[in-house]
């Protein structure tokens, strides 16, 4: 049975915490709060706990996990060198949304990153996370906390949606800040390449090291990638989902109240993923509108995008329409999972 426990995250109970650091200790999953996403943690130096991870997820053995840490002073125990870059990306980011691919120490178990030489490594910016990887003295290896392919969890609702007994202990801290996962950089590839753009922008990347390179292709499933998680079907609702792009937003909107239309005619049950905007013309009394926010408020959609996608998946909803975000600040990373979660269903209004 998984215990659930509230914590307040400007009143972290010592007691709570103790109990969720004995069990990580002791080979067991833990869920808990981060500033992108929750995250199921297990001791990072132990692989039966983190082949457990792998099973309550149902993820592939080859998609690797991160590692996270709560002080610099764990670097060593996970990575093998901290060359320069890094050592200038963490002063000015951690803890805060920024993975990093370093080369991995010995002590990380090979299942940690299915058997790669680099390991991810990040130190993430939430209170309950950093509390609970001090108790428990070790690295934390932890995946976003959902079953695979399936949309991320940003509260510990979604969490227990996924994971009704597979956990040991789900740390409740409310909801995640940012609502999309932290953005990935290898940094042992030259120049360093961006896998996955997330919670941190390419643009304040950029103004560390302007060297920085973005990955652009996704790849098909069977594809091998640098970044085995980075498979193109990912993040996906259970619906059908529609991207929508193009410059003119008025236009992007009409085609989408076509198209919904046209779907509806043929007896499929519509949801929207919205901008405030949308809501007056798309929202209709045999649809489900999820309003994300105002368009040009990147930080208030990336917050409810997950969460968007989950209600409509629980309202059943067929197919969900939304229009894409300019790709600059964190809206590269929202068209980067709506991308995903399309898996090619791209609408092009020009
Ligand atoms: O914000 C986040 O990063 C959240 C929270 C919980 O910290 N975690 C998260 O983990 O999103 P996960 O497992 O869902 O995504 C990790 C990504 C995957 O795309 C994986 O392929 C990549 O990081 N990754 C992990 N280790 C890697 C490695 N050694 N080399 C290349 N890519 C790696
Ligand atoms: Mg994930």
């Amino acid at each position: 049975m998984t215990r659930v426990f509230q914590v307040d995250p400007q009143h972290i109970d010592p007691e709570i915490m103790e109990q969720a650091a004995h069990s990580l200790q002791h080979g067991q999953l833990v869920a808990f709060p981060t500033e992108t996403v929750y995250g199921i943690g297990a001791n990072a130096l132990d692989p039966a706990a983190v082949d457990r991870i792998y099973a309550a997820k149902k993820r592939p053995k080859g998609d690797p996990l991160i590692v996270h840490i709560a002080d610099a002073a764990q670097l060593p125990m996970v990575v093998a060198e901290v060359p320069q870059i890094a050592r200038r990306l963490i002063e000015q980011f951690w803890p805060g949304p920024l993975t990093l691919i370093l080369p991995k120490n010995a002590s990380i178990p090979n299942n940690v990153t299915s058997g790669m030489p680099a390991v991810a490594v990040r130190m993430p910016n939430h209170p309950i996370a950093l509390d609970l990887i001090r108790r428990a003295g070790v690295p934390v290896a932890a995946p976003s906390a959902n079953l695979f392919s399936r949309p991320s969890s940003t509260s510990g609702r979604h969490v227990l949606e996924d994971f009704i007994d597979s956990l040991d202990i789900v740390l409740d801290g409310g909801d995640a800040s940012i609502g999309v996962e932290s953005t990935v950089i290898n940094l042992v590839a030259e120049p360093p390449i961006i896998l996955r753009p997330g919670g941190l922008s390419l643009e304040a990347l950029q103004a560390v090291i302007p060297e920085v390179q973005l990955k652009s292709t996704y790849a098909a499933e069977d594809e091998v990638v640098a970044s085995p998680g980075m498979l193109l079907k990912h993040y996906s609702p259970n619906a059908r989902l529609l991207l929508f792009t193009g410059t003119d937003a008025s236009r992007v909107c009409e085609q989408m109240q076509l198209e919904a239309q046209q779907l509806e005619t043929s007896g499929l049950r519509i949801g929207v993923l919205g901008t405030s905007a949308q809501r007056e013309p798309l929202a209709a009394d045999n649809r489900v509108f999820f309003e994300l926010g105002a368009a040009d408020d990147l930080e208030g959609i990336s917050k409810s995008l997950y969460r968007g996608m989950r209600e409509l998946d629980a309202q059943q909803v067929d197919v969900i329409l939304v229009s894409a975000p300019l790709k600059e600040g964190l809206g590269l990373a929202i068209w980067d999972r709506l991308y995903r979660a399309a898996e090619g269903n791209i609408i092009r209004v020009d």
